[in-house]
């Protein structure tokens, strides 16, 4: 068997596959962030580490296999959230996260000393909030007694790694999303360690996805209830992960996966980036190759706003029935028709990535008349969710790399009305993948080419990942939605003044 966990943001996912990819067993322990101020969001990593072990301990009992049947463990995670250890290897702080929109004034910083396209050529990417070295230049400036106690800086998984294995290692695709790997040549940047003032020796060894980087202690084997010595492969991001379960693998073929943030995913053989860092140039977790990837803050999480704020019966009736809330609330928003009659929803509830890199800009809905219905509102976020999806697929379009098959994964992949609206606004059939388990799969699938079950992750794919039949196109709004995506853009550049 081989073990891929995902410590993500809401929770760690564990998962047991076999040799052929058949899940054996699965288990989720979800957790909470903090926010104690505005545009903060942290996390405490003592908190992944007990769930991981539960969940560990969890997928063993129930699928009934012994820990030494276990032949490689692939980690994966919630990139870019920063932990920081001192000389013990102790946390210092809680884990900034990922989400957390508190670093524009380092963003700044660094844009006017070092320079946009400075940063680009060094680095592959701009200096946006979420990326890992504007959370320690934060930490520098504002909470110096910590800085001064730094001895190692960590990304989540990579702590994982260390409470496991006592080894200080990480992967270089979610080293990518640091803004300190030299992203073309696969290892740490010393050009922008320097013009930052990072050491580099905080930095832990940066390996392949697929190689192995220790094995699990004899603490930690009790901890877990796994065998002393069990192969952990280097692992990969939660994008990068996710996309080798879905098979974004080879050239042509495209993910847009809706989870809390929404992602469209690009394969490229070569280093490739878009001149206004709107999209991410990320290594791959395929040995050798990069990735551009399109990020959409809050994707899944607009309709979870919606569900929190708007939806409490909802919520109490399918508890009571035992179906999914969103399940509810894409049924309703099918009564609707393609367009919400000019109700547009702009999705900026947490700040924009692609294409705006705007923190500060906000979500809107825009044409509301007294016809409007609830049901609109709701068939409006999926909408709007949509467009900016699309925005992410033109860029990666314009980049000239081919776009033949669209996978779609996440919660978004679940609902019908969801990936029809995909397929309609891409103007492009989408598929979805069967028995999709997300990054927590593809980690897995990591493990299973690093312990040797498989030559390589290509041929993992190939042998592992089924996609069904696909949902084509509905002509007649395809035009109501190219409609619909002009204003959409309108909207945003109306509104950017204001969004401050
Ligand atoms: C990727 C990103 C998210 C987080 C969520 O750039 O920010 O995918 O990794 O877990």
């Amino acid at each position: 068997g081989l073990i891929g966990i995902d410590v993500g943001a809401s929770g760690v996912k564990v998962v047991l596959i076999n040799d052929s990819g058949i899940t054996l067993a699965e288990a989720t322990r979800e957790y909470g962030y903090q926010q104690n101020k505005p545009l903060h969001v942290e996390q405490d990593p003592e908190v992944w580490w007990e769930n991981t072990c539960l969940a560990v301990r969890d997928v063993l009992a129930s699928s009934g296999l012994p820990a030494d049947s276990i032949s490689g463990i692939g980690l994966t995670g919630q990139m870019h959230s920063l932990v920081l250890l001192d000389r013990d290897d102790k946390v210092i702080r809680p884990a900034i996260l990922w989400s957390d929109q508190r670093t524009q004034a380092q963003c700044e910083w660094i844009t006017r000393e070092i320079g946009l396209d400075e940063t680009i050529r060094l680095v592959a990417n701009p200096p946006l909030t979420n990326f890992t070295a504007t959370k320690l230049l934060w930490v520098a400036e504002h909470e110096p007694h910590n800085y001064a106690r730094i001895n190692k800086v960590l990304l989540p998984k990579d702590y994982i790694r260390y409470r496991l294995t006592g080894v200080f290692a990480s992967d270089v695709s979610d080293a990518s999303g640091t803004l300190l790997l030299d992203v073309a040549n696969r290892r740490w940047s010393r050009e922008m360690c320097e013009a930052l003032s990072i050491p580099m020796d905080w930095l832990p060894d940066v390996y392949e996805s697929v190689e192995v980087t220790g094995g699990v202690t004899a603490d930690a084997a009790e901890v877990t209830g796994l065998a002393p010595g069990t192969k952990v492969v280097a692992g990969a991001g939660d994008q990068a992960a996710g996309a080798v379960g879905n098979g974004i693998v080879r050239p042509g073929i495209v993910s847009s996966t809706i989870g809390t943030s929404g992602v469209v995913f690009a394969y490229a053989e070569g280093i490739v980036k878009d001149k206004a860092g709107r999209l991410h140039t990320f290594c791959h977790a395929v040995p050798g190759a990069w990735h551009v990837m399109g990020v959409t803050q809050a994707a899944g999480g607009s309709l979870q706003w919606f569900r929190n704020e708007f939806a409490h019966i909802e919520q109490s009736t399918a508890k009571l029935i035992g179906r999914d809330p969103y399940e509810l609330l894409s049924m309703e928003a099918e009564q609707v028709e393609a367009g919400c009659e000019g109700l547009i929803y702009l999705p900026y509830l947490m700040g924009e990535r692609t294409p705006h890199l705007d923190p500060l800009a906000r979500g809107a809905f825009f044409g509301i008349t007294g016809r409007h219905q609830r049901a609109h509102f709701i068939r409006a976020i999926l909408e709007g969710v949509t467009f900016s999806l699309h925005d992410c697929l033109r860029l990666i379009r314009a980049l000239d790399l081919p776009v033949e098959e669209i996978r779609v994964s996440g919660g978004g992949a679940r609902s019908e009305l969801w990936k029809s609206i995909q397929a309609d606004v891409f103007q492009q059939p989408v598929f979805a993948v069967e028995a999709n388990e997300g990054p927590a799969f593809g980690a897995a699938v990591l493990a299973g080419v690093g312990a040797g079950c498989f030559t390589d992750v290509q041929t993992a794919c190939d042998t592992l990942i089924r996609t069904d039949e696909g949902i084509t196109p509905a002509p007649r709004n395809v035009s109501v939605y190219e409609k619909a995506y002009g204003l959409y853009g309108a909207l945003y550049e109306s509104l950017k003044p204001h969004f401050r």
